[in-house]
């Protein structure tokens, strides 16, 4: 498994670096935050699979890549016209974006998620209406010994892991967001990672990692476990990076 991050100030400019199937969805995109979130998700998709299967990275090349989606909204690999042979999952927040890739043959499909948030204000509200009954013991525990701030990060945390895993599952927020039960451990690595399990409600599990860059968050899950995964070149460093909302200068385009 490997990952990479890229920030919005990496999009080349125009979008010859886009394929047309990609471009026709851009184009029915006409929020400037939904238009600059699919291209960003599309550039991160597109270094992290260009350096995982060693592909040229040069913009002029990256339309021979592109990251399509199924009927559900998961996203699958495209390398010149053919199925690429690994998973893939997206996700961006605030001006940065992730792309996870994962294995290919048999465990191509479904294999692993990836979320990132940052940490906001998370109400009482979200919490109890979201997470289940052990999730929320854990959030009032963080919020008992690091106060506001440990409720905020733990409630963020959480709620990136349940989409990370409802990733996996193929479902994202068409499913209830308390099928899943998430356990996190704070036994941080050197390398910033630290696992994580998530309980189905069907009494399956799997396991994840989680990491905090700055004021990201970011989780990642894997149904079939494994080791946290390969930092990639030629990206961004989530723990330098700062929210950027640069749509709201321009909020729609016609
Ligand atoms: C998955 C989901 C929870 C992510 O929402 P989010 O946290 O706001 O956004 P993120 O940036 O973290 O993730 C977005 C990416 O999740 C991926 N995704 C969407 N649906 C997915 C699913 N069912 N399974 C796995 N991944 C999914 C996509 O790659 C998407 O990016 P893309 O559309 O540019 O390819 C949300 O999109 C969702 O619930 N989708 C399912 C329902 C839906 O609206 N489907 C649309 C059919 S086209």
């Amino acid at each position: 498994m490997q990952w990479i991050a890229c920030g919005e100030y990496q999009i080349p400019p125009g979008l010859d670096w886009i394929s047309p199937r990609e471009r026709a969805r851009v184009d029915r995109l006409t929020f400037t935050k939904r238009r600059t979130e699919y291209l960003l998700r599309r550039y991160a998709g597109k270094r992290g699979v260009a350096a995982t299967l060693g592909l040229d990275v040069d913009p002029q090349r990256l339309s021979r890549i592109e990251l399509l989606n199924r009927p559900s909204g998961a996203p699958y690999v495209v390398v010149d016209g053919r199925e690429g042979d690994l998973d893939v999952s997206l996700t961006d927040r605030a001006g940065s974006a992730v792309c996870l890739t994962g294995p290919g043959g048999a465990l191509a499909s479904g294999t692993v998620g990836a979320d990132l948030e940052i940490v906001e204000k998370r109400s009482e509200y979200f919490v109890n209406d979201y997470f289940t009954l052990p999730e929320q013991a854990y959030i009032h525990a963080q919020r008992d010994a690091a106060g506001q701030d440990g409720w905020d990060a733990s409630a963020n945390l959480l709620w990136s892991a349940k989409e990370a895993g409802l990733k996996v599952l193929r479902v994202g927020l068409k499913a209830d967001t308390r099928i899943l039960t998430v356990h996190v451990s704070h036994e941080v690595r050197a390398d910033g990672w630290a696992p994580m399990e998530i309980e189905v409600i069907d009494g399956s599990t799997f396991t994840g990692w989680w990491r905090r860059d700055g004021i990201f968050l970011l989780t990642i899950a894997y149904r079939y476990g494994g080791p946290p995964p390969d930092l990639l070149p030629g990206g961004a460093d989530l723990a330098t990076s700062q929210a950027v909302h640069s749509w709201l200068a321009n909020p729609t385009l016609r």
